[in-house]
């Protein structure tokens, strides 16, 4: 079966991160969020993706030279502007030939969804698309899509306040097609998916939805990264895909000792991390080449590949980028999010920021 993966967008929501990487090719314990998608398309009769490109699209050709990953074969379909979901959707599905039901997901989803069970609702109910749905605590931030007990979809309610929502289900970003569900969006013009296309299939009684149990979630805010990662971490993930990737081998439970008088406690140590003594890491992904300076503590966060975190400094429920510098004597707390290559000032205080802001 093929799938389309939708990773072409611009990833503002993660700035400074993604300024000059796409959001799915940040690691995400050992492997890159796009890995992580790609394993589970896998696992599910997966073995053709096309990648729907538009930022930096050279990032994904180069990192896949063999045009293969997760044994999943790769193809790219590369937009010229931004072309939206549905126009992304559109054009891939010219560029790769796809002329049966296929698989959409958006790449910045990681979930443990079963997709074969949505490919086979999807084929049962016989229309040209569905939408898998997941619950939410709060719904007036999201669109909640409203279904019949059939699960033919009836309408879309914009953030309805909580007390007066329809229902609490939300489009979870993944979907089953028939490539002519699209035929009314031409190739190469910017076109919404939710706006335009599933209101259209919707109005011809074409659109199904089924509610997927499981874990799920947007990973595309540093606060969610964040919580994916850590997530993962601490095994709180159910299901084959997330949480058996490389990382079961590789996590470290319980404390160990890294040399005289360093240590880390329940996290994930990357290839060629270096620990000077007295170091303090708990809880937390240090990605590969990452070097803490002696006395530095880092707790409950993220260190991105070859970053630097200085002698005596503290990071906490924080993002530290690639190559990035915290220097010496330096904090950063409370979800704040430090930039690709940041060199901050000695002794800085960064609490809930993002730096360079
Ligand atoms: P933000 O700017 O932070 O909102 O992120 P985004 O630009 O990625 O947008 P959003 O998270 O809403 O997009 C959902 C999925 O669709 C992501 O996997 C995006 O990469 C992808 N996406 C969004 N717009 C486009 C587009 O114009 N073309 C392609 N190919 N993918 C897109």
């Amino acid at each position: 079966m093929k799938a389309v993966v939708l990773v072409g967008g611009f990833g503002s929501r993660l700035r400074p991160l993604t300024i000059d990487v796409p959001k799915q090719m940040i690691p995400v314990v050992g492997v890159t969020m796009l890995e992580r998608v790609l394993c589970h398309l896998s696992n599910h009769g997966v073995d053709e993706a096309v990648l729907a490109l538009g930022y930096l699209p050279d990032v994904f050709q180069e990192a896949f030279p063999s045009g293969e990953s997760m044994g999943v074969k790769l193809c790219y379909s590369v937009e010229n502007e931004p072309l939206d979901t549905a126009g992304a959707v559109r054009l891939a599905v010219d560029t790769a030939n796809i002329d049966s039901t296929f698989l959409v997901v958006n790449g910045d989803i990681l979930s443990s969804f079963d997709l074969s069970r949505l490919v086979k609702f999807h084929k049962k109910g016989g229309g040209l698309a569905t939408i898998a749905l997941t619950p939410v605590e709060d719904p007036s931030r999201f669109g909640v899509v409203v279904s019949d007990s059939k699960g033919r979809v009836h309408s879309f309610v914009e953030k309805p306040p909580v007390e007066s929502a329809p229902t609490n289900l939300i489009n979870a970003g993944a979907y089953v097609f028939e490539p002519e569900a699209l035929t009314m969006a031409p190739v190469g013009q910017p076109i919404s998916m939710e706006r335009l296309v599933f209101p259209e299939l919707a109005r011809h009684r074409e659109l199904f939805a089924l509610e997927m149990p499981g874990y799920w979630i947007d990973a595309g805010t540093p606060a969610s990264l964040l919580r994916v990662s850590l997530d993962i971490l601490n095994r709180n993930v159910k299901g084959p895909d997330l949480s058996a990737l490389r990382s079961a081998t590789e996590m470290l439970d319980g404390s160990i000792s890294i040399n005289s008088l360093a240590f880390a406690r329940d996290s994930y140590i990357g290839d060629g991390c270096v620990f000077e003594d007295d170091v303090d890491v708990r809880n937390s992904i240090l990605e590969s080449d990452v070097t803490i300076c002696s006395k530095a503590i880092v707790r409950d966060s993220v260190i991105l590949p070859g970053a630097v975190v200085g002698e005596g400094a503290l990071v906490d429920s924080s993002i530290v980028g690639h190559g990035a510098v915290v220097p010496a004597g330096s904090t950063v707390l409370n979800g704040s999010v430090v930039s690709r290559y940041a060199e901050l000032a000695p002794g800085c205080q960064v609490v809930g920021e993002r730096m360079p802001s």
